[in-house]
């Protein structure tokens, strides 16, 4: 497989066409962007964590039965996946109260939700991602009605999934954000990534902080807690 033109650059992803129409090359990028792209940053070793963990996940996920966009991993940074059209709509699924959800509900950061919480965000930059109802969704015809139900159904699988995965290393799954694609035949895939960079993911016995809102909130240097979930996870292990 041949690595050609660019397709697409994200914030934290270059996305390739290869020889093969159906099939991406996916680059994950060393930067860092919070506050909807107005703090950023370069953090050396950060796509190879991203990456390594995402490819790691998706292969676990799948082991599960639930099947995503994801072919292979290619190298430290990079990886091979279906060309999907990417839904516009940031799927956030929620344990517990934090982030957002603690300030729009008024509720302390860390209490569990009696039960999980989907949510739908419109993946728009200019707008600044904001949140919608299901007659939203419909209005601006950004998916149909049982597709959005099945986007539903699919991010409670796989936060039953994820949250064993990480309970088995002794980290709780707080939050977490999945994006959706469609196949040509429209078929609807898990797509892009699933890291610390998505994720909220605190270790369960000290509340020690693993993912991104060690860069979202000044708390230190992210790098080390991607790489205990990484390491965890039995990728590589850094001493
Ligand atoms: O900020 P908020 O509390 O709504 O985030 C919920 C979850 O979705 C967090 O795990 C966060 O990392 C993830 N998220 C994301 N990309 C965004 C917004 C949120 O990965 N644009």
């Amino acid at each position: 497989m041949e690595k050609r033109e660019l397709l697409y650059e994200g914030k934290a992803k270059r996305i390739y066409a290869t020889g093969d129409q159906n099939v991406v090359w996916a680059e994950y990028k060393d930067s860092a962007t919070a506050l909807n792209g107005e703090k950023k940053e370069e953090i050396v070793g950060k796509g190879v964590l991203t990456n390594g963990i995402t490819s790691l996940l998706f292969k676990k996920l799948h082991q599960a039965g639930i099947p995503s966009h994801f072919i292979e991993q290619i190298s430290d940074t990079e990886q091979l996946v279906q060309k999907v059209t990417i839904i516009p709509l940031e799927v956030v699924t929620r344990n517990v109260v934090a982030g957002s959800l603690s300030k729009r509900l008024g509720i302390k950061e860390g209490q569990p939700l009696k039960k999980p919480i989907v949510e739908f965000y419109y993946k728009d930059d200019a707008l600044g991602d904001p949140l919608l109802t299901g007659s939203h969704i419909q209005e601006l015809a950004l998916a149909s009605v049982e597709d959005v139900q099945l986007l539903k159904q699919r991010a409670l699988e796989v936060n039953t999934v994820l949250s064993s995965i990480f309970a088995e290393i002794g980290v709780r799954l707080i939050d977490f954000k999945l994006e959706f694609g469609k196949l040509e035949d429209g078929e609807i895939l898990l797509a892009d990534e699933i890291s610390p960079d998505t994720c909220r993911l605190w270790d369960a016995e000290t509340e020690e902080k693993l993912d991104k809102d060690v860069f979202r909130r000044d708390l230190g240097n992210l790098v080390e807690g991607y790489k205990t979930i990484y390491s965890k996870l039995g990728g590589r292990q850094y001493v």
